[in-house]
């Protein structure tokens, strides 16, 4: 018998309850609008917030450094791996989020692993939203810390956690910034607040937030004023930013020890050179352009309202993610086929990435969606919607 056989199963389980994912092919760059699987779709799949994904001059200062510094890097950054790239990106990271220091990993999943990993192990604890990316929940148990998980934004029942605490050595509360599939914002004062009076770390995640949300485009910590309370902040160079990699921006001494300790640092190989060539010059546009960050949270706005007017569930969305909550799977996948066939890709979120009975359509509005693209999408849900809405 083929011990893989369950395989199979599993699979023909996920189908009958419609879990399974397929994978999509797009032809050409990631931009607002796509050529998937043949058909030209309008994009509001992609996190690439600010339309960055494509634009030249990433592109240019990526394929300069890699003619310059070659493709690989060959090694951990620990052993060979690190270019003179990287530490500029990490010097301009830092300066960009107005932190003593920065350190860049893989991707922002690794960034995760790695810093809570580092932060907490057995005899410590640590605090989780419910609702936090799964990169952060898989941070928290391969810590092997007491994980304790609380009900989304509860910061009642984290009071409550917190003060019923037995003695542990060290104690750590991880949230996102931004939730990826609500669109949502995590009430940082609050949270910054509960971990200065129980002497806890606050790690924010802000992956869908950077180079958004804040003056400077700096995140949610910096939208809601609490940088100096967040001892930790974790990064993507893969959404806004329009590339691929991770950091984590804190204190020099912070820095050091996940240089010293975080695995997902320590035993992988650094991302190509190249990689950090772009994300400096994504840096550079951030700063330079915040018109892009502004328009597309105005833009973002505008749409709620008019989904709410159509009677959409659209939560507590209150970003550049705007959920469609339909409840059912098979109605989130029917409502995403039907706009597909009108050229439009949303796509379906169903259970695992959220909870079972919360299954939405996930739209991702970009700097690169125009006013004629958003009213193609009012249109199509109002002529295709109503009948998922009345069920
Ligand atoms: C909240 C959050 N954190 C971290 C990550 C992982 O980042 P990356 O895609 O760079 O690995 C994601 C990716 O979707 C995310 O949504």
């Amino acid at each position: 018998m083929n011990p893989l056989s369950w395989i199979d199963d599993e699979l023909a389980s996920l189908e009958r309850r419609h879990l399974r994912r397929e994978r999509l092919t797009h032809a050409g760059p990631q931009a607002a609008r796509l050529l998937i699987d043949g058909r030209e779709s309008i994009n509001f799949g992609s996190n690439d917030y600010l339309a960055l994904a494509a634009d030249p001059r990433l592109g240019a200062a990526a394929s300069d450094a890699a003619a310059g510094a070659g493709w690989g890097s060959g090694a951990s950054p620990l052993v060979t791996g690190r270019a003179s790239l990287h530490r500029q990106l990490e010097e301009r990271l830092a300066e960009f989020e107005g932190t003593e220091a920065a350190l860049t990993f893989s991707s922002g999943f690794a960034a995760n692993l790695g810093a809570i990993a580092a932060l907490v192990g057995p005899g410590d604890a640590v605090y989780c939203d419910r609702k936090n990316h799964a990169s952060l929940w898989d941070g928290c148990r391969l810590s092997r810390a007491d994980v304790r998980a609380y009900p989304h934004n509860d910061c009642r029942r984290l009071a409550e956690l917190l003060a019923a605490a037995g003695r542990y050595r060290r104690r750590l509360i991880v949230t996102d910034g931004l939730f990826s599939m609500d669109g949502d914002l995590a009430p940082l004062a609050e949270l910054a607040q509960l971990a200065e009076r129980h002497r806890a770390m606050l790690l924010v995640d802000e992956a869908h937030a950077t180079g958004v949300f804040g003056r400077n485009g700096r995140g949610t910590t910096e939208h809601f004023g609490v940088e100096d309370r967040v001892h930790v902040r974790v990064g993507t160079l893969s959404k806004a930013l329009g590339g691929v990699g991770g950091f984590v921006a804190g204190s020099r001494s912070l820095i050091e020890w996940l240089v010293n300790r975080a695995r997902s640092y320590v035993f992988s190989t650094a991302a190509p050179a190249a990689a950090a060539a772009a994300a400096v010059a994504a840096l550079e546009v951030v700063r330079d352009e915040p018109q892009r960050r502004e328009s597309l949270l105005a833009r973002a706005k505008t749409l709620r309202d008019e989904l709410h007017a159509q009677g959409w569930n659209t939560g507590l969305s209150a970003s550049q993610i705007i959920p469609l909550i339909v409840g059912d799977p098979r109605r989130a996948t029917a409502l995403s086929a039907k706009l597909f066939q009108r050229g439009l890709f949303v796509p379906a979120i169903r259970p695992p990435t959220v909870p079972e009975g919360e299954a939405l359509l996930r739209i991702s509005l970009t700097a690169g969606h125009s006013e004629e693209t958003i009213a193609a999408l009012i249109g199509a849900l109002k002529a295709c919607g109503q009948s998922i809405i009345a069920v």
